[in-house]
């Protein structure tokens, strides 16, 4: 007992999710940019938590394989026979513990660290063998109901299934977040029965096998975690989490020093990064891993995905930069679209309807307009005119092209790769390069133009 016992956490993950109608197992669909039971994951390190088990069933390999990394161990419930009889698929594996024990459900991604902290410390200071949170609903359908004594001692819990009318109007609910002392559930869990309605093993009906123990269980009211405690069953479930959690997100930037605009049709992922003093305009989707530096400015429907950009950058509306690098300064947009790890040199300029494949650009450059630039190197201070494209797939193999510090590329030129153009060399406009030009030279491969005196005179 007292506040020094370990910590644990078990999370019941085995279910198939059966509303969900996916391949996939449901607590790996994710929720701005995560799977839903990496935030349940992601949570432990702040409860100091010493271990935590998974509990798998449905799909186990992919949910392993999906968590790899996370420090956890895994436990299989080969049938899925309810939420008692997945904690009892868990009893080998915490049979040396001492300590307390968190039983997380893996659907509710929401719960904050404060709730279950408050949930492990009432256990510590009263040293309940079960603390419950527990929850007033205004509408309670869905969830068990707590029944308490005329003292106000809980003495069991009702699954919406088998209530009554009257149980039904019960407005205080199980949340579904429950801490044991270890040893008292491991001690007492194979006394419960799946005769019920739904012929399942029931975790709730752990309330009345420990009073009957003679054990103690006591309850923990949070203040407005009905969203906290929300539980994803299914896909429309999933969109309403998502619009609570991006609505955190984005308070947390703004309260961090970022400008939304609008931030109802602003879409970040909670694994994005944002430096102060940027501005972003609305409908603008920022995913993955992007890092977004100090002062940008992203222009509206702006889509991000693994973007990293230093400071002072600008994206102008309706581009898209996916595994791409822009450095600082640079403007890129509208309509530009940057991907397969280009990288933006600082103070470049990207501009409308230009194309970038795995394309390095150095400082100063500039491809302003309708460009295809893919598996180039281009210099610093270059000048790629208006239509300018390289033509580097062959039909079988992509092939490099080299653009030197200061050239410049006419406008409507294409580079038949692999091509060099040297430093500070000129591509004349309309030319199709095939051979590499020499650094100070101009290249001019077009025919020449011939003009028929009064043609149209003719007649
Ligand atoms: C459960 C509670 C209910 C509570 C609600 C809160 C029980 C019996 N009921 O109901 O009192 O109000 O959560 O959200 O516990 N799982 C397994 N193996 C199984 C069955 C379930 O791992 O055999 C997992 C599921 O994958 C899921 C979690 O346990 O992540 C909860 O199961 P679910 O069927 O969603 O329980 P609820 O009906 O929501
Ligand atoms: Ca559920």
């Amino acid at each position: 007992m007292g506040s020094t016992r370990s910590r644990y956490a078990l999370i019941l993950a085995a279910g198939k999710g059966t509303r969900f109608k996916s391949e996939k197992p449901k607590v790996l669909h994710e929720i701005c940019g995560k799977p839903m039971i990496c935030y349940l994951l992601d949570r432990l390190p702040e409860l100091q938590v010493e271990k935590a088990i998974i509990v798998v069933g449905q799909g186990a390999e992919e949910v392993q394989n999906a968590l790899q990394g996370y420090p956890v161990e895994f436990v299989r419930q080969e049938q899925q026979l309810g939420t008692g009889h997945a904690v009892m698929s868990a009893v080998p594996a915490l049979n040396g513990l001492d300590g307390n024990l968190i039983v997380l459900y893996g659907d509710t991604p929401l719960i904050q660290t404060s709730a279950l902290e408050e949930l492990f410390v009432k256990q510590e200071t009263t040293g309940a063998d079960e603390v419950l949170l527990t929850v007033q609903l205004d509408n309670p359908t869905g969830y068990g109901r707590i029944l308490r004594d005329s003292a106000g001692q809980i003495f069991d819990i009702i699954e919406e299934k088998e209530t009554t009318e009257e149980q039904r109007r019960i407005l205080e609910v199980n949340a579904g977040f429950v801490c044991f002392g270890i040893k008292a559930l491991v001690g007492t869990i194979s006394q419960l029965s799946n005769e019920n309605v739904a012929g399942e093993y029931y975790l709730t009906d752990m309330v009345k096998v420990l009073r009957r123990n003679g054990r103690s269980v006591e309850t923990v009211q949070v203040e407005a975690a009905d969203e906290e405690i929300f539980g994803i069953n299914d896909r429309r479930q999933l969109a309403a989490a998502a619009v609570k959690l991006r609505s955190r997100i984005n308070t947390r930037w703004m309260e961090e020093g970022v400008t939304l605009i609008d931030p109802n049709s602003t879409v970040i992922d909670s694994t994005v990064e944002i430096g102060p003093d940027t501005m972003i305009h609305p409908g603008a989707i920022i995913e993955g891993k992007t890092k977004i530096g100090n002062d940008c400015r992203i222009g509206a429907y702006v889509h991000l995905a693994n973007a990293r950009l230093a400071d002072g950058v600008t994206v102008d509306s309706f581009s898209v930069i996916r595994d791409s690098r822009v450095q600082s300064g640079a403007v890129v947009g509208p309509f530009a679209h940057l991907r397969g790890e280009t990288e933006v040199g600082s103070s470049v300029r990207i501009g409308s309807f230009v194309e970038l494949k795995k394309t390095v650009v150095g400082s100063q450059s500039i491809a302003a307009h309708l460009s295809y630039l893919g598996d180039a190197t281009i210099g610093e201070g270059v000048n790629v005119g208006a239509g300018a494209i390289t033509c580097n797939f062959d039909g079988a193999k992509k092939h490099d092209t080299i653009i030197e510090d200061g050239a410049f590329i006419g406008s409507d030129s294409q580079l038949v790769a692999p091509v060099r153009v040297g430093k500070n060399a000129v591509v004349a406009a309309g030319s199709t390069v095939t051979e590499d030009v020499p650094e100070e030279a101009l290249a001019i491969a077009r025919s020449r133009q011939t003009n028929k005196a009064g043609w149209t005179k003719k007649g």
